[in-house]
């Protein structure tokens, strides 16, 4: 078998010595263009977990590489005079020029020919290949020479970034968030050989100019970020080496296998440096192919089998990378923010690691993160313990006069349970118990402020006594029995409306006894829904005015709280976004017509709800799809329903539209809840795919939202803040009734805890810095 591999990096090196020691006679050839030595760039940086799969793949050049590397477990992050160790990380770093010459060295010895110098310029030279491999780098020409065919998207970020050296030891992973008079400025460095370490600077496109780094050469702006990192630096120089700032391009390509060519590395995908996994990547890239080649019963086999088994990790390393790159793009949301906060926020920006991980490795730290949450609650003017904190999932909030116990919620969810819209015994249940088991806010379905209002015959309503009557039952079950507070969600279901029950078909238009549906425009959700009605000044008017009077009467029934649901393609949310509104006249084009109506409802309802009760709205934050709201429009929605006396913005996204394309995963809403509550400055409400209350914490100690809502896990967990206090050790309150359960769980948690802690750290492999550690002293291990 014949294998010709253009590029020699990691990815190259690794898969040729892989391919060989699978196939010992094979003809395998590496053509790199530079000279052996001839490596820009100063380290790179592996995880234990890597270093775990070389282990397994190729022990002789896993042995090398590891004797030469520069271990650490801890991160730093320096942030306004303060800085915030974090150990557990498990890190280890060596330089490239060293890997480099490992991987060649292993390869020639199992018989690869390298060839050096040799720029290949046309893959027809190998027509007599079984197999190219096109390992040839971010800029790979293989790839834009059939870009027809591998279909790459480069997403070329906005931020600035440089690779730099010094001689300067660090002894752990080191963040530098410095404040200079142009704008912020991030170091990026870890130590990945006695006496160098790699430096990373980045910034914003507009810092940077400001900084007069536009025009400079690698030497002078060398210079720039001596002054600027100079009092950490101290006399250790930076070093450059091919140091230009550049943009970081996330590439992606649709297809990774032409014929008997195949992308590997960079040249396939590249993952932001934040999360130092490019190295990585590549080198995996190589595992993957090998295994697939030892796997399949020929090479096409081979290939489909490497491309399909081995995309989604990719995409979960990118997509990983991806958020952490947008963290450090948006740093400036979070400059004002407790410097322990801010740490909390570096160390959880990408969901990997979370507040119970973190209280594992570091309590210390998250005794901090809980004190300074502790304090911002005291600032309000509550009487807690900032000494001795409960979680902030217990810290109480307050909304105008109103305080609520804790910060999880009960999500708005239709029970498509009502009776002409009176809600029934089911209601009366599921809210009941919810209250009991200690939410400290339960939201109200979307409750129908008229008949027609309705999205399904199903839906509750509050436009007649009977349903006033049957709601203020509930509302006094739940203030009498809990100490939750209760809002009322008010919708207009729009061109939604007269749609099944959900278990008959979500959206689905009724075949019998529907009704007419309006919208912003005549536009119909389905093909085949019911094609709305245009909403004319009348219609307006009388639908402001069912609003007014469902919150009368909501007010009559003891609420504590009001949300007015502008999302989800909903009556005002077919206003707000731009694909469902097409109308000429004030109330369509730009933004500002667009939020008009909703913004007249929001008033009347602001003026007619008691002024000591807050209220809230309900947006879609995005409508994941081409045309339609964004993040950063949903900033200037939040921002004008904060000056017209919003409370809190509940941020929810999608469903406007049937061809959306939402990226779900854990928590995937809430990088919007975070845009909006630290560009806007408006309290915010979070939700979806929440499902722990680590995560919960996680996204209040980080700053994300101030309260977090729970839909599906509390229709199967009435009493998951309860189960939560006890874990967590928080009070919360209880029904006499119920208190012999409340004590046997908080007595048994406490146990459960201590236990489950005691597995988790025992069931952690030591991290190789931990191992060395042991081994210089060994009395440490005992
Ligand atoms: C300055 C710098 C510093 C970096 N530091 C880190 C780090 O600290 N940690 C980390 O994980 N990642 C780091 N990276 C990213 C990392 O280098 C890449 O993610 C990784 O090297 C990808 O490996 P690769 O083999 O796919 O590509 P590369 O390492 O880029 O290798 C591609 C090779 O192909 C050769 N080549 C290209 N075209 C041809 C051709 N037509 N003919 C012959 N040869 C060709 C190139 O010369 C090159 O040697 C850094 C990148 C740069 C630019
Ligand atoms: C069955 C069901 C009914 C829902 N009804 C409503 C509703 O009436 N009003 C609303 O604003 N959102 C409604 N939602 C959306 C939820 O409030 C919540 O945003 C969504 O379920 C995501 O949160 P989760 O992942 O915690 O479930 C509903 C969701 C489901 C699954």
């Amino acid at each position: 078998m014949k294998i010709a591999i253009i590029g020699g990096g990691p990815a190259g090196l690794y898969a040729a010595i892989l391919l060989k020691k699978q196939r010992p006679s094979a003809d395998i050839t590496v053509y790199e263009r530079n000279r052996p030595d001839d490596t820009f760039g100063f380290g790179v940086v592996f995880s234990d977990a890597t270093l775990d799969n070389f282990e397994k793949y190729d022990l002789p050049s896993y042995r090398r590489i590891t004797q030469e590397f520069a271990y650490w477990d801890d991160i730093a992050v320096h942030f306004r005079g303060t800085v915030h160790r974090v150990g557990g990380n498990g890190f280890c770093g060596c330089s490239r020029r060293t890997l480099l010459a490992i991987l060649q060295e292993r390869a020639r010895e199992l018989g690869v020919t390298l060839q050096f110098q040799v720029d290949i310029d046309n893959e027809a030279l190998f027509a007599d290949a079984d197999l190219v491999l096109l390992s040839d780098g971010i800029n790979s020409r293989f790839r834009e020479k059939h870009v027809e065919h591998f279909q790459p998207e480069v997403d070329l970020r906005a931020n600035k970034f440089a690779w730099m050296g010094s001689t300067k030891p660090l002894d752990a992973f080191t963040f530098i968030f410095q404040e200079t008079e142009w704008g912020p400025f991030i170091a990026h460095a870890y130590q990945y050989e006695a006496g160098h370490s790699t430096w990373i600077f980045e910034t914003d496109p507009e810092t940077f100019a400001r900084a007069g780094l536009t025009g400079l050469d690698e030497r002078q702006s060398a210079d720039r970020m001596q002054e600027i990192f100079g009092w950490f630096l101290g006399d250790h120089k930076l070093l450059i080496n091919r140091s230009m700032w550049r943009n970081f391009p996330m590439i992606r390509n649709k297809r990774w296998v032409k014929d008997n060519m195949v992308l590997l590395g960079d040249a396939k995908s590249t993952a932001h440096f934040s999360i130092g996994s490019g190295t990585k990547l590549a080198m995996e890239d190589a595992i993957a192919l090998a295994d697939a080649m030892q796997r399949a019963p020929n090479i096409a086999a081979a290939l489909e089998l490497y491309e399909h088994g081995r995309r989604e990790e990719v995409e979960k390393t990118q997509h990983a990378a991806d958020v952490s790159l947008v963290w450090f793009e948006h740093v400036d949301r979070f400059w004002d923010f407790d410097p322990v906060q801010f740490a909390f926020g570096v160390m959880t920006r990408s969901k990997a690691i979370t507040y119970d991980n973190l209280t594992l490795r570091a309590p210390d730290f998250v005794a901090e993160v809980d004190k300074a949450f502790a304090r911002q609650v005291r600032a309000k003017g509550f009487d807690v313990d900032v000494e001795k904190p409960v979680a902030p999932m217990f810290q109480p909030f307050k909304l105008r006069e109103m305080t609520v116990a804790n910060r999880a919620v009960l999500s708005p969810m239709c029970m498509y349970s009502a009776d002409e819209g009176v809600p029934g015994d089911f209601h009366f249940v599921h809210y009941g118990s919810r209250a009991i088991g200690g939410a400290g806010l339960l939201f109200t379905e979307m409750t129908c402020v008229s008949r027609d209002a309705r999205i399904t015959p199903g839906c509750a309503g509050l436009w007649n006594d009977a349903q006033e009557t049957a709601w203020k039952r509930i509302v006094d079950f739940v203030h009498a029995n809990s100490q939750a507070k209760f809002a009322l969600q008010l919708g207009h279901a729009g061109r939604k409306g007269a749609t099944k029950l959900m278990w008959d078909g979500m959206d689905r238009p009724l075949e019998q006894g529907g009704w007419e549906v309006v919208s912003a425009s005549p536009l119909p959700y389905f093909p085949d829904s019911q094609v709305p009605r245009e909403l004319d000044r009348a219609d307006m008017d009388r639908i402001k005015a069912e609003f007014v009077a469902a919150a009368e009467r909501g007010e009559r029934c003891g609420f504590d709280m009001l949300e007015l649901h502008c999302a989800h393609g909903y009556l005002l949310a077919s206003f707000i976004s731009p694909l469902t509104n097409k109308r000429t006249d004030e109330y369509g084009g730009s933004l500002e017509n667009r939020l008009r109506f909703p913004l007249e409802v929001f008033a009347e309802l602001r003026a007619a709800w008691p002024t000591h009760k807050p209220m809230s709205v309900r947006i879609s934050a995005t409508d994941w799809a081409e045309g339609g709201i964004t993040g950063d429009e949903a900033v200037l929605i939040a921002r004008a329903f904060g000056e017209a006396g919003v409370d809190l913005v509940d941020v929810s996204t999608g469903q406007t539209v049937r061809e959306a394309q939402p990226v779900y995963g854990r928590m995937f809403q809430t990088p919007f809840s975070d845009q909006v509550r630290n560009e806007a400055h408006v309290a915010t409400m979070c939700v979806g795919n929440i499902t722990s209350a680590d995560q919960v914490n996680t996204i209040l100690a980080a700053g994300r939202a101030d309260l977090v809502a729970l839909g599906r896990p509390h229709l199967v967990d009435p009493a998951f803040t309860m189960k939560a206090a006890a874990w967590y050790g928080a009070d919360v309150f209880c029904p006499p009734q119920y208190l012999p359960g409340k004590e046997q769980i908080f007595r048994n948690s406490v146990r459960d805890r201590e236990d489950f802690e005691e597995l988790k750290i025992k069931a952690k492999p030591k991290t190789r810095a931990e191992l060395r550690a042991e081994t210089a002293n060994p009395l440490a291990a005992e």
